[in-house]
């Protein structure tokens, strides 16, 4: 029996432990020991690409990697928004792309690739359908179903579907339009519900960015700096429109589903509207590249890309990935903003949100969007 004097030692011992080994602790909450998965496309790829071609990627060359020193098979001047929210999370190391060889897995891995879409079959990519294929076929020998459920899906994807599409059927009509988007939505749905079958639970599902502003896309459509092309702007509207009714009726259908939906449209109009309010110099053109939006060619060999000054004062790196500056800035807002950016809760609320319990909140659709608001500087979501 320990006397009074060692019992204080060993209760300051334990405080100075859980002060110094826990310092994410939000509001009495520390963040439980668990994985973040990552599936989509070039946004979420850690490297994967570089393991299904024999082809030299551009992601694997300088200037990708800049502000790291090191090109690391991300399409970004250095780290992406999941490697900021896994920091957040206490995860002590990156999360690697999971089809490299000998990467550690035991905090998650990135399935997402570059070219990956819903619909069709990628060349050198693979689909989400295979991506979820390929983390079953991980599981078994990796991750337990305790586990599993308590960690965190991430996916971002569909940009690809509707690029191919509008670069196909450029002039086609609403209804082939909303029959598309239909499609594909249905197939994201689909690919969500082999994922909750597997043993997934928590799921945050990122809109498309507003595919028109992408600097390559107002190149490739000469649309000019200050003109997006719509009708990809409206098939991502179209398609986000979707996102969060089908997450809603999933979780109220499927016991312990529970989900969250990242407005990441509006966080990028907002920035390419009012830059300045988020210190982004440039928004319309990318800061590695050729062509009239600098868009083209970033860390192709055969390509004499021009490099920007200064990377962190752009919101594109490339012709349509974000700089690492902006990524940390999604991260932040991932993981902590509130229900206009994200909701019905955050990364954080739901990853410590109790497992099998039913979600309190749903999925309301909002009025944030800044192109139809003349007084949004009166809404509180001015600075996300
Ligand atoms: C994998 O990473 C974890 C930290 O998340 C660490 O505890 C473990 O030792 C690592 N495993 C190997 C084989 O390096
Ligand atoms: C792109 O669109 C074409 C024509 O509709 C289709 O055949 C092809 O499978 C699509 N590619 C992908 C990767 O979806
Ligand atoms: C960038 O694009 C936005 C939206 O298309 C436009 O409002 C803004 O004026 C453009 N900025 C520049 C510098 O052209």
């Amino acid at each position: 029996m320990a006397g009074n004097g060692s019992l204080a030692t060993v209760l300051g011992l334990i405080l100075v432990l859980t002060l110094f080994h826990n310092p994410i602790t939000v509001a009495g909450q520390s963040i439980p020991a668990v994985a973040l998965f990552t599936f989509g496309d070039s946004n979420f790829d850690a490297g994967n690409k570089q393991s299904l071609t024999k082809a030299n990627v551009p992601q694997g060359f300088w200037p990708y990697g800049k502000s790291r020193d090191d090109p690391n098979g991300k399409f970004s001047d250095g780290f992406i928004a999941p490697d900021f929210v896994a920091k957040f999370m206490g995860i002590p190391i990156e999360i690697p792309a999971a089809l490299k060889p000998n990467v550690n897995v035991s905090r998650g891995a990135s399935f997402a690739v570059a070219d990956a879409t819903l619909l069709g079959a990628p060349v050198e990519s693979l689909n989400l359908n295979q991506q979820v294929r390929k983390f079953n076929q991980m599981k078994a020998s990796n991750w337990n179903d305790d586990f599993v459920k308590k960690s965190l899906f991430m996916i971002y994807i569909g940009a690809n579907d509707y690029l191919n599409f509008t670069k196909n059927n450029p002039i086609a009509d609403a209804s082939a339009q909303q029959a598309f988007v239909t499609s594909v939505t249905n197939k994201l749905k689909n690919d969500i519900s082999l994922l909750y079958a597997s043993g997934a639970s928590k799921f945050v599902i990122q809109t498309l960015a507003p595919l028109g502003c992408l600097p390559i896309v107002r190149q490739d459509y000469n649309t000019g700096m200050d003109q997006c092309h719509e009708t990809l702007n409206n098939l991502a509207k179209q398609h986000n429109d979707k996102i969060g009714p089908m997450l809603n009726e999933m979780a109220r259908t499927a016991p312990g589903f529970q989900f969250t939906v990242f407005d990441f449209y509006n966080v990028i109009l907002r920035r390419t509207q009012r830059s300045l309010n988020y210190r982004f110099l440039v928004t319309n053109s990318s800061c590695c590249g050729v062509g009239t939006h600098n868009a083209y060619g970033c860390g192709f060999p055969n390509v004499h890309s021009k490099l920007c000054e200064y990377q962190r004062s752009y919101l594109f790196f490339d012709g349509r990935h974000n700089t690492e500056k902006a990524q940390e800035s999604f991260g932040h807002l991932l993981f902590g903003a509130d229900p206009n950016v994200i909701q019905p809760m955050n990364v954080r609320e739901l990853v410590t949100y109790p497992v099998d319990e039913p979600m309190r909140e749903f999925w309301l659709p909002t009025t944030s969007s800044v192109s139809d608001s003349t007084s949004s500087s009166s809404h509180g979501y001015e600075f996300y």
